[in-house]
């Protein structure tokens, strides 16, 4: 209890600081080249959206699985580009959750291109199985529950591992280096008993999306210190409801916080531009979600479902 008073009391000093820090200390950083992994969609379409609006950005590199949405992002891309500068924006038909092909990837893209920003930002909800008919008990319970860890998890780590390993050797051979960023959520904050996130639309799975989202985070911070010694920046991007496939505008605009893709996009770029370690938004809802995550265990039993414990009764682990 004391310790989460003091939490709450430093909150609003090391914001202040951040601030600061970011107003006064830092210079805004440019990325001439930027891969953006989940980009057929959502944020990560705004995100490219956004990125090719910016005179200094000189290649992008969209990935994802669907080839016509891929397009249409290319395509919104070059209708957005103010000024019809030169710029390759290049897309890629891969799956994350393939570490060869990522791997293989992104060393054939640094090579070409020398990437700049490596934005790990794909996301599954139901991997193609309609979670509002899925049953717990059957096979695509499992199996979805699999994918949403093997995307949301591994297609991260197969983003990133490669892209270290990369900013890495930059480093050792001119001292240079590279930006990585990942998209998490601020539900990674926090646990819930049912993880009706963002849309509301589906139901309890093994992996919660709030597990997932925590794992990376975690990830993310026990990175970031380790990789300041070769220079590289690792940002942590925790949005709240966000208009995307996910999680559709017209179901989700009263929700808290919502914002659409356009403005996610938008906060994302700013302030990977002035290097910031974490991009959580808007900021009234990472407070709810931070202080809800510093909670006593215990606080969480207070809320305890029995519709939801037993769900996991009868689920056959
Ligand atoms: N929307 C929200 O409310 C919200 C809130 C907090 C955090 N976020 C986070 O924001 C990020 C983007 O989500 P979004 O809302 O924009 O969702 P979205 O519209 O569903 O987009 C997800 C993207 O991930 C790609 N993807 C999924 N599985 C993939 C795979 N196996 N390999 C390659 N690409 C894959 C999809 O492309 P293909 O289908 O073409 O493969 C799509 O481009 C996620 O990390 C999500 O957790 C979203």
């Amino acid at each position: 209890m004391l310790l989460d008073c003091v939490n709450i009391a430093l909150s609003p000093l090391i914001i202040t600081w951040y601030y600061i820090k970011r107003k006064v200390f830092l210079t805004r950083k440019q990325f001439p080249c930027v891969l953006i992994t989940g980009g057929s969609s959502g944020i990560g379409q705004s995100l490219a959206i956004e990125f090719s609006k910016c005179k200094y950005v000189k290649t992008l590199i969209i990935v994802g699985r669907n080839e016509n949405r891929l397009k249409s992002t290319i395509e919104l891309c070059q209708k957005n580009n103010p000024d019809k500068t030169e710029k390759k924006i290049l897309y890629k038909c891969a799956d994350v959750r393939n570490t060869a092909d990522m791997k293989r990837y992104i060393n054939e893209w640094n090579e070409q291109y020398h990437l700049d920003l490596v934005i790990a930002n794909d996301e599954t909800i139901d991997a193609g199985i309609s979670v509002t008919t899925m049953d717990q008990h059957s096979t695509s319970y499992n199996i979805t529950s699999k994918i949403l860890f093997d995307v949301n998890v591994t297609g991260v780590t197969n983003t990133i591992a490669p892209a270290i390993t990369m900013f890495q050797r930059r480093f050792e051979k001119d001292g240079a280096s590279g930006h990585i960023a990942v998209v998490g959520s601020l539900s990674g904050y926090f646990a819930t008993c049912d993880s009706c996130a963002y849309s509301g639309l589906y139901k309890t799975h093994f992996f919660r999306i709030n597990t997932t989202k925590s794992m990376v985070r975690f990830l993310c911070e026990d990175l970031r210190p380790q990789l300041a010694k070769w220079n590289i920046d690792l940002t942590w991007i925790g949005p709240a409801f966000t208009g995307s496939n996910m999680c559709p505008t017209e179901l989700n605009s009263h929700r808290l916080g919502f914002r659409t893709s356009e403005q996610a996009a938008s906060i994302i770029r700013t302030s990977l531009e002035w290097n910031e370690e974490c991009i959580d938004f808007p900021t009234h809802v990472f407070t709810l979600a931070s202080l809800l995550g510093s909670m006593h265990p215990i606080f969480f039993s207070l809320f305890s479902d029995t519709n939801c414990s037993q769900e996991y009764a009868d689920y056959n682990f």
